[in-house]
């Protein structure tokens, strides 16, 4: 019998402050109408001190397991996609599966930048559909405002913190992910990169003081890159799917900038209603963009078993990646559990 990775839970966690376009025109030279009209971006999410990568995917993969009516003890498997972990070592999957008590599963991070999630979704699924394991987490969460420099006002104005969470499972349904799509081209890692504190330049006080510990970006040539690649994956995914775009439900991509949105759902030829956004709110959250997209799009707009979704990504590596999810009867899987431990 073949087995299927059905997505059954979904979460997201967003710090609560708020930095405004308007904010930004006090920390550096730029305008509330040069930030929407360049990225589509009115706020983004700031981490409290107390927050960090960990503690938000905890809350994320909190609400998941809710959602699933699990317990974290079901679980096999922790897979966090992150390019801020809170630290080197330990992963920020162990922090997460001790948070939530997962004691009966493996954990690892996983670094594909804003592919991340993406890039984890997969592999989650592949461990399931092999046979390896029957419940994964897949959670991403970034503190890109820890490795921002405020004083750059390219990138600056265009990161946000954040967390999302799913629960993939074991199904006999034809549902999951029906084709996946991943790509990198190293030669372009320092067009985004983090070039300090690793082991190539390990942290010192020059590193410190020339800022090697902030994100640098090429913010021309990664969009045209971005522009590029999210389209020709996209499509790459729904031809693996043996499906034509207007078979997608909703396009959920990495919310980077809504004029690489746009192009994308140009390159589909679909409307501009079929593809979520929410960059607006929270501008570019790295591996966890589609992640939250996704908890908030299933939130609002809960599918129907037999539904497509398309998911699409980009970034640093660089990376790209994509694929088509079929969702699952969900609600029938669900009837037949009681409430987990945690509430919604
Ligand atoms: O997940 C992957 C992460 N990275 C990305 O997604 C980045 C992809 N790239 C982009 O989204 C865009 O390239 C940006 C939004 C970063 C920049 O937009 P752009 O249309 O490519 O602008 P640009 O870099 O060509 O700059 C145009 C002008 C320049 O001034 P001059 O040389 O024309 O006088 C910049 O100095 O805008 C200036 N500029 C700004 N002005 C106000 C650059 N940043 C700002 C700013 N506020 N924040």
């Amino acid at each position: 019998m073949s087995r299927y990775a059905a997505v059954t839970g979904w979460g997201h966690y967003v710090p609560e402050k708020v930095l405004t376009n308007k904010d930004l025109e006090g920390l550096v030279e730029t305008n509330d109408e040069w930030i929407r009209s360049r990225t589509g971006i009115s706020e983004r999410r700031v981490a409290a001190s107390h927050e960090t990568t960990s503690s938000m995917a905890t809350e994320a993969a909190k609400r998941a397991l809710a959602r699933a009516r699990l317990a974290a003890i079901d679980l096999d498997l922790v897979i966090c996609a992150s390019t801020t972990p809170d630290h080197l070592m330990p992963a920020t999957a162990c922090l997460v599966q001790e948070h939530i008590g997962a004691v009966n599963a493996g954990a690892f991070d996983l670094n594909a930048a804003c592919t991340g999630f993406l890039a984890a979704l997969i592999a989650g699924s592949q461990f399931i559909q092999s046979g390896t394991y029957d419940r994964v987490l897949v959670v991403a969460g970034e503190t890109l405002s820890r490795f921002v420099n405020w004083k750059d006002r390219n990138t600056c104005i265009l990161f946000g913190d954040g967390a999302g969470a799913v629960i993939l499972e074991k199904t006999d349904e034809p549902a999951g992910l029906l084709s996946s799509v991943l790509g990198s081209q190293g030669a372009g890692g320092s067009l985004l990169a983090i070039q300090g504190g690793g082991a190539a330049r390990p942290a010192t006080p020059d590193t410190l003081s020339s800022g090697e510990h902030y994100i640098t970006m090429h913010g021309n040539e990664i969009f045209k890159f971005a522009v590029r690649s999210m389209g020709q994956a996209a499509l790459e995914a729904l031809s693996k799917a043996n499906l034509q775009s207007s078979a997608v439900r909703k396009v959920i991509p990495h919310q980077a900038n809504v004029r690489i949105l746009k192009a994308t759902q140009e390159a589909l030829g679909l409307p501009w209603e079929s593809v979520f956004v929410n960059v607006d709110k929270y501008g570019n959250t790295s591996a966890s963009s589609i992640a939250i997209a996704l908890s908030e799009f299933l939130d609002v707009e809960p599918p129907e078993p037999g539904d497509n979704l398309l998911f699409v990504a980009f970034g640093g590596g660089l990376t790209w990646g994509s694929a088509v999810l079929r969702w699952a009867d969900v609600g029938a899987m669900m009837a037949e559990r009681e409430e987990g431990p945690y509430a919604i």
